[in-house]
């Protein structure tokens, strides 16, 4: 079920190098904490913003995403040769049991953010296998990103992701946007 998606016509947005202020690359990098030999899902991976950021750091990316427009707009910039992308929803994961050693989604979450996308995310991944979760904050002001009754607070991500079988390691929330690093146990 896909709750809903951030519009194609809009995606220009997504490569404005000011994003950096709620999420900069070194701050994902360290939440991801992945090896150079690690195969790492981008959920939500729209025009490939901040995969280009994290394919250079680890083995592999896959670029998930519901829309194939976004991919179609990611193709056109040009994607890193460890870079393959892969059309689907996060409750309905076209990978295998196990096969993740790492996924991270970028202001993405409240877009997918049911019980069901969080068990997909179980099953694809390892034991031991991390997640880092950037998005906006139910608590922001909503001066910057989606209208605050479109978004998920920190415990909401911490209660779903626990649910299905991942422990917090970091939970943190900022002005308009939380961060929440967990690992698959
Ligand atoms: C707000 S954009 C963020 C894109 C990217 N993470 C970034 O930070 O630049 C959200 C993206 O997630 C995708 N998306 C929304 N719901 C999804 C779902 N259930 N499964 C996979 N992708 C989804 C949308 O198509 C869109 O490209």
């Amino acid at each position: 079920m896909v709750k809903h998606t951030f519009p194609v016509d809009r995606a220009d947005a997504l490569e404005e190098p000011s994003r950096y202020e709620h999420c900069s690359r070194e701050e994902l990098l360290a939440a991801l904490g992945a090896g150079s030999d690690a195969t790492v899902v981008d959920l939500g991976s729209g025009t490939g913003f901040y995969t280009d950021d994290v394919a250079p750091a680890v083995g592999r990316v896959v670029g998930l995403d519901v829309q194939r427009a976004m991919h179609e707009r990611y193709r056109a910039k040009g994607t890193p040769a460890n870079v393959a992308l892969l059309t689907g929803a996060v409750d309905s994961l076209p990978l295998a049991d196990g096969v993740v050693d790492a996924a991270f989604s970028t202001m993405t979450y409240h877009e997918f953010a049911t019980p069901a996308a969080a068990a997909e995310l179980a099953r694809v991944c390892r034991p031991g296998a991390r997640v880092a979760t950037v998005d906006w904050t139910s608590a922001g002001t909503g001066a910057s990103g989606p209208p605050t009754d479109e978004r998920y607070d920190l415990g909401h991500a911490v209660e779903t992701l626990e649910s299905a079988g991942f422990r917090t390691e970091q939970a943190s929330s900022r002005t308009e946007t939380f961060v929440h690093v967990c690992r698959r146990v």
